[in-house]
């Protein structure tokens, strides 16, 4: 989808679908863009009464169609091109556009009301050439952040994951246009519309990679993904280990998973160094990032029920929406040093599998029991995090479907955000409310660290039954970082979406791509980055 911005006076004639945006409150429906400013002949508010039978309060999600579009006239043969041939432009539809109380209408929340009113918006129209939403720009913010909010909802709720139907593909909107009152205003919102629609097309490339079915997108595939994805662009450079360097380079957690699967593991390097860097006190900061990448967990040994896999191909989104991230930074020119890893294999019970029972040897020494084969993730990302580690960053982010755990204690739609750094882990929750990923903090306690105690192991895989399972293994994880300052989100919830609803699509999410983008775009990350890790 195109999203792109238009003044009052250059607007063009002829499109047939308006959404105007309509505020919440307690005497009723309220325009939240001076009607006047566009000749639609609106009166100063809605109809009260009118909306009130439709149900229409100006809830956020909430449209309601107020003129249906009139289609054009059809052309009499023998009509010719040309202004003698010209019929009156039809009076174009309206629909009223929800963004909820004016008073909510500010900062983060306002920017995620507005990427939900917008997707409400492309779902109420459909399909089409062209509509203009009008667009309500959030108080306190630059305007051409609420573009980029509208922008990301519109685009991300145009989403669609068809590659494997057959049959004609239902019709899509092409072409959004941001409707603004003053024209100086245009080119803001234009730019903000333009990254919009960017970072849109990256959650996108993550949402398609965990919608490909397992058998279809192999470790293999995925790591040539990274290549094609990224190999070549400014600033990037992408190395794949296969499963000899693996074994050089003693991945020994990597290799572990791998070993019940007919499918070789890999292991992706990626290394950004920004064209464009910023340098504070003389010189740039670094982030690491990793990204768990099991493209299918049948749970190994320790295998899952029937239901328990029916969505395992879901597992490699964190190393999903770390590719996202470095596409979408790299393409908006990201100024930080980047170095990210994804460990990428499926956990397959073969007759090779590694056993309960087993030890394996981490990268950095450390060895761990495997007491549960599905406790993978936390054993890949080991030998991850060690190499984040020894890369020397700022601060390392890592992402991950980890635990069910998360689900239970948060949900489907939050991810758990945990770390041993408090002032990444503030910069990552502050990221994620700007950027609309909800994610909320689950503490790391010492006191904890005696639930992963192995009898004969530095730490065995699983911690104790039915208690604090995120934790457990953010507390493994922890074993593998170092000093670095380092910030973990758990996705297993919010990688994928039941529910076809606001700007989500049935299926993958990209959930972390948007966060991640924030972050690395941030000149304050950037110079907390370097000032909390002085040598
Ligand atoms: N990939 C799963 C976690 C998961 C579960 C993600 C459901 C999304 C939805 C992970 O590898 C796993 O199986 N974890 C186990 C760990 C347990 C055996 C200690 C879990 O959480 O059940
Ligand atoms: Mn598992
Ligand atoms: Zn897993």
């Amino acid at each position: 989808m195109k999203v792109t911005a238009a003044s009052a006076d250059s607007i063009p004639s002829g499109t047939p679908i308006w959404g105007v945006p309509v505020a919440s409150g307690d005497d009723g429906p309220r325009h939240a863009v001076p009607p006047g400013q566009f000749d639609l002949g609106l009166a100063d508010r809605p109809d009260p009464a009118w909306c009130k039978r439709h149900g229409f309060s100006g809830k956020v999600g909430q449209t309601l169609v107020l003129r249906s579009p009139v289609p054009a006239p059809p052309r009499q043969t023998g009509d010719t091109d040309g202004p003698s041939a010209a019929v009156a432009v039809p009076p174009p539809g309206i629909v009223l556009v929800g963004v909820g109380e004016s008073s909510a209408f500010c900062a983060d929340r306002g920017l995620e009301s507005l990427r939900r009113a917008s997707a409400a918006f492309v779902r109420a129209v459909g399909g089409g050439e062209s509509a203009i939403l009008l667009l309500a720009a959030v108080s306190d913010l630059a305007v051409g952040r609420s573009a980029e909010a509208a922008a990301v909802g519109a685009a991300l709720a145009d989403y669609r994951y068809d590659d494997y139907r057959s049959g004609d593909r239902p019709e899509r909107l092409e072409s959004l246009i941001l409707g603004v009152g003053a024209p100086s205003d245009v080119s803001a919102v234009g730019d903000g519309a333009t990254r919009g629609v960017r970072i849109a097309e990256s959650v996108a490339l993550a949402r398609d990679l965990v919608n490909e079915p397992p058998s279809s997108l192999t470790p293999l595939k995925l790591a040539d993904t990274f290549v094609r994805t990224l190999a070549g662009r400014a600033g990037l450079t992408v190395e794949v280990w296969d499963e000899d360097r693996i074994a050089e380079e003693r991945l020994g957690g990597l290799l572990g998973v791998s070993r019940g699967s007919a499918q070789p593991p890999r292991l992706v390097r990626v290394e950004y160094q920004p064209p464009d860097a910023v340098v504070i006190d003389g010189r740039v900061p670094h982030l690491a990032l990793v990204g768990k990448g099991i493209t299918f967990d049948s749970g190994g040994l320790s295998l899952k029920t029937a239901g328990g896999m029916e969505t395992m191909k879901t597992d490699m989104g964190g190393a999903a929406a770390v590719l996202g991230a470095l596409d979408a930074a790299a393409a908006l020119g990201a100024r930080i040093r980047i170095t990210a890893f994804a460990p990428l294999t499926e956990n397959m019970p073969g007759g090779s599998a590694t056993k309960p029972g087993d030890v394996l040897t981490a990268r950095n020494g450390k060895t761990i029991e495997v007491l549960n084969t599905d406790a993978e993730g936390r054993l890949v990302l080991a030998d991850g995090l060690s190499l984040a580690a020894e890369a020397e960053p700022d601060a390392v982010v890592d992402l991950a479907t980890l635990t069910s755990a998360a689900v239970v204690a948060l949900g489907k739609e939050i991810a758990g955000l945990l770390g041993t750094g408090d002032h990444i882990v503030e910069e990552v929750r502050a990221a994620a409310a700007r950027a609309g990923e909800p994610v909320w903090p689950l503490p790391l306690p010492d006191d904890y660290r005696d639930h992963i105690e192995s009898e004969i192991a530095d730490m065995r895989n699983v911690g104790r039954a039915g208690q604090a399972g995120s934790i457990s293994a953010a507390l493994l994880l922890a074993e593998f970082v170092g000093d670095v300052p380092w910030a973990h989100l758990d996705i297993a919830g919010p990688a994928r979406s039941d529910e076809n609803t606001r700007y989500l699509t049935k299926g993958g999410t990209g959930f972390g791509v948007r966060t991640l983008v924030e972050l690395v775009t941030s000149d304050e990350f950037a110079r907390t980055l370097v000032q909390t890790n002085v040598p």
